[in-house]
């Protein structure tokens, strides 16, 4: 009897580690594209996506084709002329009722159409 239950209790540990998963696919690292794309992407999904949702799987070359980015041109970019405190001489307004981007957020944001 003895024998029977260590037998079967060994049995549930061998049948519980073949059931331990890999589960390290969750780290957020999801931005993929050249370092300028990913730092001006993390801003863009913090201060713009709230709203602009359709852009969230959007590629550099999406935002180029969507006329939202020209570029190497920040000042024929509408992506950037909207946004408030935008050094481009344009009246931005972007975004709505949220605090205005820090100049580094901005400047990142520049440096990766400049990039392009
Ligand atoms: C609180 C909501 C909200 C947030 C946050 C927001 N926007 Fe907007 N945005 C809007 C709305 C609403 C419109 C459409 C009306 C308009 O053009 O003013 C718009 C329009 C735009 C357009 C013109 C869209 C087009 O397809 O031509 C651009 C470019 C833009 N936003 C950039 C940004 C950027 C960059 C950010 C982040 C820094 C941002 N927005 C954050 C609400 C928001």
């Amino acid at each position: 009897m003895c024998k029977v239950l260590v037998l079967f209790f060994l049995g549930l540990g061998i049948l519980g580690c073949g059931k331990v998963k890999n589960s390290s696919s969750s780290d957020g690292g999801s931005i993929v594209g050249t370092a300028e794309f990913v730092s001006a992407m993390e801003i863009v999904q913090s201060k713009c996506l709230s709203c602009h949702n359709t852009w969230a799987t959007y590629s550099s070359d999406d935002y180029v084709k969507k006329g939202l980015v020209f570029k190497g041109s920040p000042a024929n970019s509408s992506l950037y002329t909207r946004i408030r405190g935008n050094d481009v001489g344009q009246a931005g307004d972007m975004p709505p009722g949220q605090p205005t981007l820090t100049y580094t957020e901005i400047k990142e944001i520049k440096a990766w159409i400049n990039s392009l």
